[in-house]
Formats: C-alpha cells, structure tokens, sequence
C-alpha cells in the first residue's frame, strides 16, 4: 500500500503564480475541461451536486450553487462546502494528473463568498504513482447504504486513511472502543427519529430522492437505496428515501457495521469545511482503491445539539464534520451527474 504524498497541502495554500507560456492554448483548454468532468464525481448530500464551476484561460473557478443547498439539514451549508471541497480535491488531482502543478487559492475573495477556490495550471513534473492510483477510483468511488461483508478492514490501511486526513489538514479517527460505536448508533437512530417526524426534513429527503427509471441526473436514484433498511449490529439508521413508497432496490441481506469512523476538523469556518471536503475525498478515493468503500451517516451532525455532544464527549473538542462506516462490499452500480455544461460557464 502506498504512503501519502505530502506535497498537497502547499499546492492548496501557495500564492505564488506561475503561468504556462509553453503550453498550447488548446491543450489547457482540454485539461480544465478534464479536471471539471473529474470535479463532478465528487459525493454530495443526497446527490446535490451543489457546485458550479467557471473556466477563463487557464484558471478554474470553483464556486456554490446555493439554489442546491440543503435549507433545513444543512443552513450554514457546512455539507454543500465540504461536497465542493471534495470537487476540488478531484480537479487537483486531475490537474496532477495530466502532468500539472495546480496553484489554488481557497476563499481568495471576501466580496464573493460563493466563490470558494481558483485553481491555475503551472508546468508540473508528472504525477506520482500514488495520485494515479487516486485518480483511477473516481469514477467508480460509490457510496454504500446497507452492511458490509464480514471482512476486516485490515489495520494498515485504516492506518493509511488516517495518514490521508491528516496530509489536508483534517484528522480521521476509526472508533475503537465497542460503547463509542453504540453511542453514535443511537445518536444517529434519535436524529434520524427526529427527522423523520420533522416534514420540512421529509419533504427536503423526497425532494432528491429519484422514483425507479426517472431520468434526472441529480438526485439518490432509486438502486441507489434500499427499500427496506438494511440492518447492521448495532444499528446505524439510514435515511429514508422511500417516503413509504414502493420504491428502491431489494436484496442483499443484513451485514456487518464495519469500521465507523470520524472525520474531524480543528475548527469550524468555511475554509475549515473545504478543508474536510478535500480530506474526506483523499480518504475515500484511497479507500476505494483498496475495494473499500463508506457509508455516511450524517443525521447527528444536522443536529445542532448532538454535534456539539458529539464534538465534546467522543473528538476530543475538535468539529465532527463527517461520521461513516468503511468495509468491503459487491456492490456495483454506475453513479449519475448532471452533465459538463450543465454546470460550466466558459468566460472569455
Ligand atoms: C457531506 C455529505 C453528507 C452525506 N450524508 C449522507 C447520509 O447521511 N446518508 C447517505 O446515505 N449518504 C450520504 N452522503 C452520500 C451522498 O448521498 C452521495 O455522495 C450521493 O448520493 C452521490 O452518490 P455517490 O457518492 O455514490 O457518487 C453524503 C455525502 C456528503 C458529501
């Protein structure tokens, strides 16, 4: 398994700006085309994809689309930043890539909060084996909603995965102790009650969940989530999808819980939540290409009071951004994202 590489987190705080006289026009062109399409695979509550992105010679502009923010589980639109933090992650990497240096500023403009990161193309020397592996699970990168098989997550690449977290800045802990575990099990049970007694909640959930063979591009298609909710021991409440509809997949039996993990940040402002989104695509692209894959169980965190309990009692005083379970599974399913020009301006 490979080591991290630990040059990422100057390519994400450098201000230097070189430009690439040498390159051909049409040729950066391609590549900002190429990193944006690599962009669009990053996960996003309920399928959101709550970015848009602007390309003007060679710098890519990542921005918030506010219009797909999640109003009543997320109003600070902590989740709609780390979804884009993750989206920046997959253009660095593609930029990497194809053989550049990404030069990003986070936040660069304090009169336009949505816009949350440029990235230019400086002349880069290839990319290491490791983001090429990174790279290749993009695409395929899914997320899972039911149990896992019953094989363990070995401990090098938990190890790995922290090591990950840690490189952009975030610190991923695997919950060890079996009480922890059941504390986040009946935390993410009492929100998901809470929730599911709550219409605005409801109505926001059936608003992006997909009904069998429609054609959007957004949105949880219904192979996307199970009809009946999959048990795991112990239980990690997943959301409803299917509103009491007929709706979603079938099969696959009970599973185990895997392993659950905690993606935290040191604080709790915007640049700390593109931070997170950055950390926990490294995480999950480096965990995919091991075959294992996660589960999100975000519904304490939507909770203002049990984020808190949570970010005092089981992290230490650092900000749970992400809760998940990571473990092996067959699943196989292609994802759906709205299309390139659905979500690029070019500018002149
Ligand atoms: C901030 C964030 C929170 C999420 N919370 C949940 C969740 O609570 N439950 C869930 O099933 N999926 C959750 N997801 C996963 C998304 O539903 C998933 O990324 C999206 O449907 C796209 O599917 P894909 O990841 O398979 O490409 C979350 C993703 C992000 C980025």
């Amino acid at each position: 398994m490979c080591r991290p590489d630990t040059h990422d987190l100057r390519e994400t705080f450098g201000r230097e700006v070189e430009t690439v006289s040498a390159h051909a026009t049409e040729e950066i062109t391609q590549a900002v085309h190429t990193a944006v399409e690599a962009a669009l695979w990053a996960p996003s509550p309920h399928n959101t994809q709550p970015w848009s992105f602007a390309v003007s010679g060679d710098e890519i502009s990542v921005r918030a689309d506010s219009d797909r923010q999640l109003r009543t589980a997320d109003p600070e639109g902590r989740q709609m930043l780390i979804s884009c933090g993750a989206a920046l992650f997959n253009v660095r990497l593609a930029l990497r890539v194809l053989g550049y240096r990404p030069r990003v500023l986070v936040l660069p403009d304090p009169d336009r909060p949505a816009l949350l990161a440029t990235v230019r193309l400086a002349p880069g020397s290839g990319a290491d084996e490791h983001s090429r592996l990174l790279h290749g699970e993009i695409e395929r990168r899914r997320t899972h909603r039911a149990g896992f098989t019953a094989l363990p997550v070995p401990e090098r690449l938990l190890e790995e995965l922290a090591d990950q977290a840690a490189t952009e800045g975030a610190r991923l802990t695997p919950v060890r102790s079996e009480a922890a575990v059941r504390v986040l099990s009946a935390l993410t049970g009492a929100a998901q009650d809470v929730q599911s007694q709550d219409r605005a909640f409801g109505l926001e959930v059936l608003r992006w969940a997909r009904p069998p063979g429609s054609p959007r591009r957004d949105g949880v298609p219904a192979e996307g989530y199970p009809r009946t909710a999959r048990l795991t021991n112990p239980p990690f409440a997943q959301r409803d999808y299917t509103g009491g509809r007929p709706w979603g997949a079938d099969g696959s039996p009970d599973g185990s819980t895997g392993v659950v993990a905690v993606l935290t940040t040191r604080g709790d402002l915007r640049d700390d939540w593109i931070i997170a989104g950055q950390a926990l695509q490294r995480v999950l692209l480096h965990a995919s290409a091991y075959d294992v894959s996660a589960a999100f169980h975000t519904q304490a965190l939507e909770m203002c009071h049990l984020r808190e309990f949570l970010r005092l009692e089981m992290c230490s005083g650092e900000y749970p951004q992400m809760i998940m379970r990571l473990g092996f599974t067959s699943d196989d399913r292609p994802g759906t994202r709205r299309p390139l020009p659905e979500v690029l301006d070019e500018l002149p």
